[in-house]
């Protein structure tokens, strides 16, 4: 399996603390099945900018320690972007990195807001020009989505990709969220899951979290996409999306 949303660089954001916290989640993560992750730190505006390479080399290095663990879990580039005017300019500029340097930009709302930002649209638009395929991480945790999930629809039927946290399945984040995924899943509103881990919790309750998700998702065929979609991504590859039901 492949993760394409986990903070676990060390030291580069709220994600993994120090470098036996992030060896901690390796472990876990291959534990759960997975062999490859990829590092979306956070990347804020005036808050938290790491250094571009810097933060790549961080990230071949932290493959180098898995090597000499043992930990049999590759690690790719990549970024969890806040949302903000010209996410273009961010990768043109090196200052973010795209989901395994393909076309894949992974990048999250504030999630406190009553209404999809406004500049949202314009914003999206001019990243699609542009080559990339935006994927919205976490819907379920916006205030927006959980007062009315059908505002995704404009947002799908513009070509933003959705990335679920498989711990909102298990209740991590609250009833609220997890009834919210519930929802999303029904409707077919979800085309990743991805555990967005900042430590080994989620790792070690994937088991949990895939019940519900099974439960909640009744159409075998949209769960198989799901779980396939995250090698596309890292192979750079089209991905075939479906509209809600
Ligand atoms: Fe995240």
């Amino acid at each position: 399996m492949i993760d394409i949303h986990c903070h676990i660089i060390p030291n580069t954001d709220d994600g993994a603390k120090d470098l036996d916290s992030s060896i901690a989640m390796g472990k876990a993560a291959q534990k759960a099945g997975y062999n490859a992750i990829i590092a979306t730190s956070h990347y804020i505006i005036h808050d938290i900018e790491n250094d571009y390479d810097e933060y790549r080399n961080n990230i071949k290095r932290l493959n180098d320690v898995y090597k000499e663990n043992g930990i049999d879990v590759k690690v790719y580039n990549g970024n969890e972007v806040f949302f903000t005017n010209n996410i273009t300019g961010l990768i043109k500029n090196k200052k973010v990195s795209t989901l395994s340097d393909s076309k894949y930009v992974l990048y999250e709302f504030p999630l406190f807001n009553k209404i999809v930002p406004l500049n949202a649209y314009d914003e999206l638009n001019e990243l699609q020009d542009a080559g990339y395929i935006p994927i919205l991480a976490h819907p379920e945790r916006y205030e927006f989505v959980q007062n009315n999930v059908d505002t995704l629809i404009p947002l799908i039927e513009s070509g933003v990709l959705l990335q679920s946290n498989i711990g909102s399945a298990y209740g991590k984040y609250g009833k609220k969220v997890q009834k919210t995924l519930k929802l999303m899943l029904k409707k077919g509103m979800v085309h990743f899951l991805a555990t967005d881990s900042h430590n080994t919790n989620t790792y070690e309750n994937i088991d949990l979290a895939m019940k519900k998700i099974k439960k909640w998702n009744k159409n075998d065929e949209r769960l198989q996409a799901i779980l396939s979609n995250p090698e596309k991504v890292i192979n750079n590859e089209k991905i075939d999306i479906w509209y809600p039901n």
